[in-house]
């Protein structure tokens, strides 16, 4: 049997955000395991920790306290700077809000990733327009977002969050902003990346979306819980 192996170690994570007068507990003793392959789903009703959660498993921000291990690698106490180049490296997001920069086309916004992470002119365009043409966007190459629907925008963030080839997809609420038909496009792409090797975590507020997934997990009150 394929031996299987852990993209995600988080261990006694708790997240306590301290502001002038008042202290929020946002995550609480989080445990939690993801495998290479696994698409999971985080639920939990507005304020549960969700997004909070999001956040630390893609090195956007540290939790106060625990240990998390992404891919092999302690990252607990990562500064910025080595968050940053392990986040482009390891992960690929996708935000509610697509994030894309409204000046750049399709292309252009496709290329970001690897312009950070060094990779040369040619070989960055010619990734762009394969990913990009993978997700049926070949007649919207040289589009601005403002010119394309929302369905269109989100494939755009798609391509984009696969430029590095991360192992890891991060989808916060990917299908918030779409209408039904949109939002469905958007959940068959990310089963079929599913498919083909990537670990996918996506967190929604929507039950029928979860129950696309492989595995939901929830929060409540920044505990997670398996139902
Ligand atoms: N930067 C911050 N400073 C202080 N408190 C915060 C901050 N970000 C989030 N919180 C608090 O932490 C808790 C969890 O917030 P989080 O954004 O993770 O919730 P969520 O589950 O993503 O909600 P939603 O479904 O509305 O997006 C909430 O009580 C929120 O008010
Ligand atoms: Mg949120």
């Amino acid at each position: 049997m394929k031996k299987r192996e852990e993209i995600i170690k988080m261990t006694d994570i708790t997240k306590v955000y301290d502001s002038s007068d008042v202290e929020t507990v946002a995550l609480r003793d989080i445990d939690l395991v993801v495998e290479k392959g696994d698409f999971l789903a985080i639920t939990g009703r507005s304020g549960s920790g969700k997004s909070t959660l999001m956040h630390i498993i893609g090195l956007l921000d540290n939790p106060t306290s625990g240990k998390y291990i992404l891919n092999g690698t302690d990252v607990s106490k990562f500064n910025e700077d080595e968050q940053a180049f392990q986040r482009n490296r390891e992960i690929g997001f996708v935000f509610q809000s697509f994030n894309l920069l409204p000046k750049l086309n399709a292309v252009e916004n496709v290329i970001l990733p690897a312009i950070y992470a060094g990779i040369g002119k040619k070989e960055r365009v010619e990734k762009a327009v394969e990913l990009l043409t993978e997700l049926g966007l070949e007649d919207h190459l040289n589009k601005r977002p403002n010119q394309m629907s929302g369905g269109q925008q989100q494939r755009v963030a798609i391509a984009r969050a696969l430029m590095n080839t991360p192992e890891l997809i991060l989808a916060d609420e990917p299908t918030g902003n779409l209408d039904t038909k949109s939002g469905d496009d958007v959940m068959n792409t990310l089963k079929a990346l599913n498919k083909d090797g990537k670990t996918i975590v996506l967190i929604t507020h929507e039950h029928d979306i979860a129950l696309q997934a492989k595995k939901i997990l929830h929060l409540e009150d920044g505990k997670l819980i398996s139902k």
